[in-house]
C-alpha cells in the first residue's frame, strides 16, 4: 500500500508524486441500455504514471474518452487542477492541457511525419489563417517558433529520418510513435495513451516503454494509459486502476494489483491479449 498525503509520495525509484492533478467521483456513462461505466472514482497525480487495466469491454477506453471530453457522463464529476470540470468539447479539453493518443491510429495518412506532428500545435497557433496566406510577421514568427518545438519533439522521439514521409507509408509501429509525437507536440500536462504499445513487437514496445518514460522523466508529464501487456504495465506504472464490466474492481500499486484476488479471478488469471 502506498502511504499518500495530499501533497504526494515518493516513489520505490525516488520520484516525487505531486498532489491530485485529476479527478474522477462516481462516473457513470451510458449508451442506451449499455452501462460502460459505474460509478467508477479514482485520482491521477502530478508526475505519475497511472495505468488503467481490465479484459476487452471493460470500459478503459470509455474512460479515457470521458477525460478527453469526447463523451460526457451522465453521472458523477470530472474535477482537473482542483476545479469542477463542466461538461466540455475535446477541443475545450485539449485548451486546458490534455492530450491523447488513440487505440486505433488517427492520423492523416497522405500527409508527412511533420505535418502530422505540426497538427498537434494548432492550439498554439493564434494568427488566423488569412494572415498567414499573407504571411505577415507575427504568423511568421509563430510559425517558426511552433516548428522549432516540433522538430524538438522529432528528435526526442528518434524520427528525423522519416521527417518527410508520408505517414501511410509507416509501418505501425513507427504510426504508433507519430501519434505520440502529435500528442507531445501539443505540450500536454496529462498525456492520454490508449494501448500505445498493442500490436507492437517485444523490440518497438521496449522502445516505446522506455519514450513513456523518458516523456515522464524529461518534460514531467502526468501520464494515464490503457494497456494489456501486464509485464510492461507492471513495470511503468506507479499506480494502476483495474476495471471490469464497467466496474471498478481494483485500484493500487502493482504489488497490490498482483496480490488482489478480485483482479486475479477477473483479469490476471486468464489468458487476454
Ligand atoms: N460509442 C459507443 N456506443 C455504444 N456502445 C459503446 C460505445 N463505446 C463503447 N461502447 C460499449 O461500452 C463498453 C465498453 O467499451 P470500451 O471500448 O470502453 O472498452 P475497453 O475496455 O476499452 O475494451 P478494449 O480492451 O476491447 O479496447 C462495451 O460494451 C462497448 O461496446
Ligand atoms: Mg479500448
Amino acid at each position: 500500500m502506498l502511504d499518500a498525503s495530499d501533497e504526494g509520495y515518493v516513489t520505490e525509484d525516488g520520484r516525487r508524486i505531486g498532489g491530485v492533478l485529476m479527478e474522477m467521483k462516481n462516473i457513470t456513462l451510458r449508451f442506451g441500455g449499455v452501462k460502460a461505466i459505474t460509478d467508477i472514482s479514482f485520482d491521477i497525480r502530478e508526475g505519475e504514471i497511472r495505468a488503467i487495466i481490465g479484459p476487452n469491454g471493460a470500459g478503459k477506453s470509455s474512460m479515457l474518452n470521458v477525460i478527453s471530453g469526447f463523451y460526457v457522463p451522465q453521472e458523477g464529476e470530472v474535477w482537473y487542477k482542483g476545479a469542477k470540470r463542466p461538461p466540455m468539447k475535446p477541443y475545450q479539453v485539449a485548451q486546458l492541457g490534455i492530450a491523447r493518443t488513440f487505440q486505433n491510429i488517427a492520423l492523416f495518412e497522405g500527409m508527412t511525419v511533420l505535418d502530422n506532428v505540426m497538427t498537434g500545435r494548432l492550439n498554439y497557433m493564434k494568427t488566423n489563417m488569412f494572415q498567414q496566406a499573407l504571411w505577415k510577421g507575427k504568423a511568421e514568427a509563430e510559425e517558426v517558433e511552433n516548428r522549432e518545438f516540433v522538430e524538438k519533439i522529432i528528435d526526442f522521439l528518434e524520427i528525423q529520418s522519416i521527417r518527410k514521409t508520408p505517414v501511410a507509408r509507416l509501418p505501425y509501429g513507427l504510426k504508433k510513435r507519430v501519434e505520440l509525437a502529435r500528442a507531445l507536440a501539443a505540450e500536454p500536462s496529462l498525456l492520454l495513451l490508449d494501448e500505445p504499445m498493442a500490436g507492437m513487437n517485444v523490440e518497438e514496445k521496449e522502445d516505446m516503454s522506455r519514450f513513456i518514460l523518458d516523456v515522464n522523466d524529461e518534460f514531467g508529464t502526468t501520464i494515464a494509459l490503457i494497456e494489456h501487456d501486464m509485464g510492461v504495465v507492471m513495470d511503468l506504472s506507479d499506480r494502476v486502476v483495474v476495471m471490469d464490466y464497467g466496474k471498478k474492481i481494483g485500484d493500487g500499486t502493482p504489488d497490490d494489483i498482483r496480490s488482489n484476488q478480485a483482479v486475479i479471478d477477473a483479469y490476471l488469471g486468464v489468458a487476454h491479449d
